[in-house]
């Protein structure tokens, strides 16, 4: 499975922050905004990266990850000239996906808690797979629309009349057919080529399996300022109850076998001192105490 991190668009509504950085590279609060989304992904397993974002972006999102290898990462990037969609990222990134299946992560969705996610890749073969999370504003997002057996019946683009509460966030699963789904859709009356499109047509072919995400897990988007600023003090609260980082790709690849012991010190010593620092220094020490 292969993973495609989708940092572009406009963050208007983030406006004047994003006169200074893009919104993916805005702080919450201890790390920049897309280190959530790629913990998310390798926590999952992936390590082979495709991060995509505006022509004036790229060059920041390059200099603050390279090629990955520093962190057992593979990281390619890719322009989108215009925000055209979400699903044009498929199409953008066609020559990085090759024959495989892959997952696109929206780089301002965060997400903490369960296993939801765990056993959705574990047990990914084919067609696609998203998510359904209950939220009391679902006319801002893709919604889905569940039968009595919890069998997803409709999926819709922001409805003014909601079918449910359950919107779908960031984070989607597809098989390489994908790729062909996209370059056959035409894009939506707002110039779009809509990822609600492509998890239609996954429903229209019977493919199409809705997750939901239960109580106590968190899906936090952060594209106003409001939110952001939510996500920051929900991060700070966590962080400091129960003394682990949410989205530190460094302990993340550690975990995953992606980076070894001697890596993870190596990388450690080059870190200037700070919090952050002294947290990946205890992950260490735990991991050495228990080898
Ligand atoms: P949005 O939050 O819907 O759009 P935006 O980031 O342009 O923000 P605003 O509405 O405030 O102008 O996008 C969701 C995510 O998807 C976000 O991380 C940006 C990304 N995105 C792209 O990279 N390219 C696109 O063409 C679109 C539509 C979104």
């Amino acid at each position: 499975m292969k993973g495609i991190i989708l940092a572009g668009g406009a963050g208007s509504r983030l406006f004047p922050l994003t006169l200074v950085a893009s919104k993916q590279l805005q702080p919450v609060y201890d790390k920049p905004m897309v280190y959530y989304p790629l913990t998310t992904l390798i926590e999952n397993g992936i390590r082979e990266i495709c991060l995509i974002s505006t022509p004036q972006d790229l060059p920041r999102f390059r200099q603050l990850f390279g090629d990955g290898s520093a962190w057992g990462l593979r990281i390619d990037y890719r322009e989108q000239a215009k925000p055209e969609g979400i699903a044009q990222a498929f199409l953008i990134a066609e020559s990085f996906i090759g024959k495989d299946p892959v997952t696109l992560v929206l780089g301002d969705n965060i997400f903490y808690g369960g296993d939801v996610f765990q056993r959705a890749f574990r047990d990914f073969k084919e067609g696609g797979v998203i998510f359904g999370y209950r939220v009391h504003d679902p006319e801002r997002y893709g919604v889905v629309e569940f039968d009595k057996t919890g069998k997803a019946i409709s999926i819709e683009e922001k409805p003014k009349m909601p079918k449910s509460n359950y919107a779908v966030p960031g984070l989607y699963l597809f098989d390489n057919e994908v790729v062909s789904i996209t370059r056959n859709m035409k894009p939506s009356a707002r110039g779009e080529l809509e990822i609600t499109d492509v998890n239609v047509e996954y429903l229209r072919r019977g493919k199409l399996r809705v997750c939901t995400l239960g109580r106590g897990f968190a899906w936090l988007d952060a594209g106003t300022s409001t939110s952001l600023h939510e996500a920051s003090a929900y991060v700070q609260t966590v962080e400091k109850r129960s003394g682990i980082k949410i989205g530190c790709p460094e302990e993340a690849a550690f975990r995953q076998g992606f980076l070894s012991f001697e890596s993870l010190k190596h990388l450690i010593a080059k870190l200037p001192k700070c919090e952050y620092r002294q947290y990946l220094e205890e992950v260490a020490a735990e991991a050495a105490r228990g080898s």
